[in-house]
């Protein structure tokens, strides 16, 4: 008999043990949902980035060690991006497409050392231009479409002989995902896959990243011409159907926490993989917001790393990676 004095349903009672809120979770995050993005130096020695507290850019003779430090913690995939010696960007951002690049030589330090760990490169020209934007430009400044197509398929041709396992197109080209499948075919790289940055916002996140690459000097104007406007979600809807018709495998939307709306959006409706990047200007909130005492440093990254998860991520892409896969691993 129910008594109206009482709730008749009582939902915190599996909430009162540590074993019973374990065996009602909906969602789990383990160390495999994890893409651990590493910024690589051309110098000898290990490089902080002040924006980003506790990420450094590392050399090519330390990069192994990294790898192994997060295949030993259960990080199943690490994202490179290439601190481009500045005496080698240029206009037409030819050292892209050198096959003895920063990004290479990287690839090849990586897969001599711990094979088994799957790596992902970004595709796009922003760390090869003298100028900061993904793509070539013309007089006016306007990023030209079709041109930087081309050369971003050259781009993942090399990363993909090098040995990376999925080339990420990052730059928000029309057309570039099926222009890469196609070439990656035609030259026999069947395997390698290709996980899209569908949805990328021209973001206020973006800022300690362009210090790690060393863009955010370079970088004249902005990228409203080619990344999405903040207001759109029919869009990012758009963009992914377009990268999955053009052969993706997976795609991602970026920035994270500010899209947890748009990850769940595109989740439902195209059942594929979806990631999300939680990118260097949340890491660096976070981090702040730490330092100010304002928040437990671990619970703080686990909470929005699970939020991820649950808006329905594949994975996430997080300067966290190592300190939470640890933490989950303690
Ligand atoms: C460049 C690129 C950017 C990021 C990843 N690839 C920056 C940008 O578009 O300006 C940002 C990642 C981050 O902020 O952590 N194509």
């Amino acid at each position: 008999m129910t008594n109206a004095a009482f709730p008749a349903l009582r939902l915190r009672r599996p909430r009162r043990h540590a074993w019973s809120r374990a065996l009602y979770a909906e969602t789990v995050l383990t160390p495999a949902d994890l893409i651990w993005p590493l910024f690589i130096s051309n110098n000898d020695d290990v490089e902080p980035i002040a924006s980003l507290p506790g990420v450094s850019r590392w050399p090519v003779a330390q990069i192994a060690k990294r790898a192994a430090e997060a295949k030993a913690a259960g990080i199943p995939c690490l994202a490179l991006f290439p601190n481009t010696p500045r005496d080698r960007r240029t206009e037409d951002a030819a050292e892209a497409f050198n096959p003895d690049n920063l990004m290479c030589r990287a690839i090849r330090a990586i897969k001599d050392k711990v094979p088994d760990i799957g790596l992902l490169t970004d595709v796009a020209l922003d760390p090869y231009t003298s100028h900061g934007h993904d793509g070539i430009i013309d007089e006016s400044g306007h990023v030209l479409n079709d041109i930087t197509s081309e050369l971003l398929v050259r781009q993942a041709l090399v990363q993909a002989e090098a040995g990376s396992d999925i080339v990420a197109p990052s730059d928000m080209m029309d057309g570039r995902v099926g222009a890469i499948r196609a070439a990656l075919e035609g030259a026999g790289q069947v395997d390698v896959q290709i996980m899209a940055y569908a949805a990328k916002y021209a973001s206020a996140f973006y800022g300690p990243f362009r210090d790690a690459v060393d863009t955010r000097g370079l970088l004249k104007g902005d990228k409203k011409g080619y990344q999405m406007s903040p207001s759109n979600a029919e869009e990012a809807l758009r963009e992914v159907a377009l990268d999955l018709a053009e052969g993706a495998d997976s795609v991602m939307v970026k920035p994270g926490l500010p899209y947890l709306d748009i990850v769940r959006l595109v989740k439902e409706r195209f059942e594929v993989p979806v990631f999300a990047y939680q990118v260097s200007g949340e890491y660096a909130m976070i981090e702040h917001a730490i330092a100010a005492g304002a928040a437990d440093r671990d619970a703080m990254v686990l909470e929005t790393l699970m939020s991820f998860k649950r808006a329905g991520a594949s994975g996430v892409l997080t300067y966290h990676a190592l300190h939470a896969a640890r933490l989950m691993g303690a």
